[in-house]
């Protein structure tokens, strides 16, 4: 059974098998969590960025969709890039349902890869502007039910969210004990 856990901190600094970016469709890199996985993890997560971009990816990431590469200098072995949606109130259904997507994906690419550990920022919680909460719920919601699926591989151990801020974390630790879905840390 997959741990779901909850920390404050910066998710570039996370002993894990795989860290989750929270990308922008260009895989070029951005600010927040993108920028700080980028500047820590060094040049070679945006070689294999550009790499992915003139193969596989000529027109960029779909939001939705995920991507690994090496995580470079980081302490984990992988980045699994992934694009949220932009908060937009007037489409909240379909926007969820990619939001929600984020974390399907970036399970199955991390299972893909054998990883046992996997850190989650708040993915559109930021610069794309989606409410903490409803972030929240949409992401502990979403990784909770992928993981207790019987089909999920058995692999990955601990899906760790990383939330930058007392104020993040308070909102993921309501929300989780609202869902009855993780431990913490
Ligand atoms: N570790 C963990 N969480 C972080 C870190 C960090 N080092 N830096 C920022 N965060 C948090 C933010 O506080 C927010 O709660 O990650 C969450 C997501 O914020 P963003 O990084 O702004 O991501 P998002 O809202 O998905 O916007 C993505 O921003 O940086 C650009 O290139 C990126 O265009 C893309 C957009």
């Amino acid at each position: 059974m997959t741990r779901i856990t909850l920390v404050e901190g910066d998710i570039t600094e996370q002993q894990v098998d795989a860290v989750v970016n929270a990308a922008n469709s260009s895989l070029l890199g951005g600010g927040g969590v993108d920028g700080a996985i980028h500047r820590k993890g060094g040049p070679q997560i945006l070689e294999e960025c550009r790499r992915l971009r003139a193969s596989q990816y000529g027109r960029g990431l779909r939001t939705g969709q995920a991507v690994a590469t090496t995580a470079g200098d980081l302490p984990a072995r992988w980045v699994i890039h992934t694009v949220g949606p932009v908060y937009l109130v007037e489409e909240y259904g379909e926007r969820a349902e990619l939001l929600a997507s984020c974390y399907r994906e970036s399970l199955r690419v991390a299972v893909e890869l054998g990883a046992r550990t996997v850190a989650f920022p708040a993915v559109s919680a930021g610069v794309y502007g989606w409410p903490p909460a409803g972030a929240a719920r949409i992401a502990l919601g979403t990784v909770a039910e992928v993981t207790a699926d019987p089909g999920f591989g058995g692999g990955l151990e601990e899906a760790r969210f990383v939330l930058f801020g007392r104020e993040t974390y308070e909102v993921f630790e309501d929300v989780g004990r609202e869902l009855g879905s993780t431990g913490r840390e």
